[in-house]
């Protein structure tokens, strides 16, 4: 049980990545605040693991909105105990060529990637400091470490969370709170028209060393890794959990 008894906040856990991540961490032994703008997946996530015998509370939140994230944080601080872990994975993408992006495509994946982050950070860290250790992981992507088609908001969005974990790690190493990053890449209804047009597929499965989309399962425990004491050491690192995407060229 690596996160035996950590309450953890992982946000945009009602599908996808993050209701693996919510899982694995309950399976590992963690009291876990399944977050999402979605109750009803919310809802569903929290009694699958409650159904294994895990802990964990869903909590509706929209994470860009300042005020709903400090509710999330009390409810979960009253309910769980003080926060340990977070993981800022909630997301959401808004595709468009610059020259046809609108201001509110641009907006938006900005206040939920980024602004969302810093909220969640803002709202949670002073646990962290008050316990004198704490994990910090913001969920990254190729997007962000190398720019991909028709997604500056996105990609911009992306690469300001490496910045952000940049400077938490500087910041608050000495209160032993480490900040990292992962890009990953897993097949989910984010990536749903991805898999699902021939071409992107090719395109997409061109630079992927195993040539398939991972199920968001595969990832969950780099997740764990990072938000145990296995990575105390390690801070302000990005880990590629993307099957080479974003790593090597795949010449295969
Ligand atoms: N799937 C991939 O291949 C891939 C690749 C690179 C990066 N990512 C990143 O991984 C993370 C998870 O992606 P996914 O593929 O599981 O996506 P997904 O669309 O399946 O899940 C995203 C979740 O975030 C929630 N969400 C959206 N806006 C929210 C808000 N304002 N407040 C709270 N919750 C909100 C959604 O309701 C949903 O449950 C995202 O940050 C994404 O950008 C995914």
């Amino acid at each position: 049980m690596r996160l035996k008894d950590r309450v953890c906040v992982v946000t945009g856990s009602g599908q996808g990545i993050g209701a693996e991540i919510a899982r694995r961490f309950a399976d590992e032994g963690g009291k876990v605040a399944v977050v999402d703008i979605n109750k009803e997946n919310a809802d569903q996530v929290v009694k699958d693991i409650v159904n294994k015998g895990g802990k964990a509370i869903s909590v509706a939140c929209d994470i860009s909105d300042f005020k709903s994230v400090e509710e999330m944080a009390n409810t979960v601080r009253k309910q769980l105990g003080p926060i340990t872990v977070l993981v800022n994975n909630a997301g959401v993408t808004r595709p468009a060529m610059i020259h046809k992006m609108e201001e509110s495509q641009f907006d938006k994946v900005i206040d939920v990637h980024l602004k969302g982050a810093w909220n969640c950070v803002r709202h949670t860290v002073q646990d962290m400091i008050d316990q004198k250790y704490g994990k910090i992981i913001n969920v990254t992507s190729a997007a962000g470490l190398m720019g991909t088609l028709g997604q500056v908001n996105y990609a911009s969005a992306k690469m300001g969370l490496v910045g952000m974990i940049k400077a938490l790690a500087t910041e608050l190493g000495i209160y032993n709170i480490t900040a990292n990053a992962v890009a990953p890449v897993a097949a989910t209804p984010m990536t749903d028209k991805i898999r699902t047009d021939p071409k992107m597929l090719e395109t997409n499965l061109k630079r992927s060393v195993i040539k398939r989309f991972p199920e968001p399962e595969e990832l969950a425990g780099t997740f764990v890794y990072l938000a145990s004491a296995d990575s105390d050491l390690v801070t302000g690192v990005v880990i590629n959990a993307d099957a080479g995407m974003s790593s090597v060229t795949s010449m295969r």
